[in-house]
């Protein structure tokens, strides 16, 4: 890696580096990343993914934090054709049920929303979380049963973001029934799917979240979720 995101990784990497607090410049690569991140829906061009670069990706998945380092992620790669247009067609059924909750604006600004990729993406990840694994005493998750879940999501989270600097897409489907989706993939009762992410190469990244740009809702200022000292008290109080 080179230019400023090596920079910042050696930075990183540096015993004892002292935080740079006027400059961002050394975290700029990673910044960067983050802000181009999207949910890509329609973006997919369906070219190949070389192995190196799904390795890669799927590495930095595994390489997240996950409570008493469980790892309770798994991941199952799917190209089949046949089983990508079952779920898909799953997937638009339930489409409709959220569809049918719709009236008026809210309806006609929902119809014009692609919610998945799923045929034209080059892979689909679906990723589960085994609350077993680890088990029976997993350091950190005897308070908090969801901690397991929150350490899946973190893996998804890095495995997003290493597809965005990979100059790869990814979009999440959350549009489908659990029990469909164990059963479409052979997934055990007590492992739960987590999420479905259409991966692969794309024509582009959007600049804004396809959500804004068709007026479902905007992001919030960073403003309107900060609290100070207690929830809801505001910097001056
Ligand atoms: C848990 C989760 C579930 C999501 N499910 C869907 C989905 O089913 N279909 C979809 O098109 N986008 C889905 N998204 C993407 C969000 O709509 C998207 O992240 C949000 O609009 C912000 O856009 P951005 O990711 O491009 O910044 C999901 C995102 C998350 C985090």
């Amino acid at each position: 890696m080179t230019g400023i995101a090596g920079a910042a990784l050696t930075a990183m990497k540096t015993p004892g580096h002292t935080p740079n607090l006027t400059d961002s410049a050394p975290a700029a690569g990673l910044y960067d990343v983050i802000n181009r991140r999207r949910d890509v829906r329609g973006e997919f061009s369906g070219a190949e993914l070389p192995e190196p670069v799904l390795r890669r990706v799927l590495t930095a998945a595994h390489t997240a934090p996950s409570v008493g380092l469980s790892q309770p992620w798994d991941f199952i790669l799917v190209r089949d054709a046949g089983t990508r247009r079952a779920f898909r067609e799953h997937v638009l059924a339930e489409r409709s049920v959220f569809a049918s909750k719709l009236e008026g604006e809210r309806a006609e600004t929902f119809s014009k929303i692609k919610v998945e990729g799923i045929v034209e993406s080059t892979l689909g990840v679906a990723v589960t979380y085994d609350p077993n694994r680890g088990a029976p005493e997993v350091l950190g998750r005897h308070a908090i049963a969801d901690a397991g879940l929150y350490s899946v999501c973190l893996a998804i989270q890095n495995l997003w973001l290493a597809a965005t600097a990979e100059g790869l897409g990814v979009g999440w489907v959350s549009f489908y029934r659990e029990e469909f989706l164990r059963r479409l993939l052979g997934v055990p009762s007590e492992v739960r799917p987590v999420a479905w992410l259409c991966l692969g190469p794309v024509r582009e990244l959007a600049d804004t979240p396809d959500l804004e740009r068709h007026g479902w809702r905007q992001r919030m200022p960073l403003e309107d979720v900060l609290h100070y000292e207690a929830y809801g008290r505001g910097r001056n109080r």
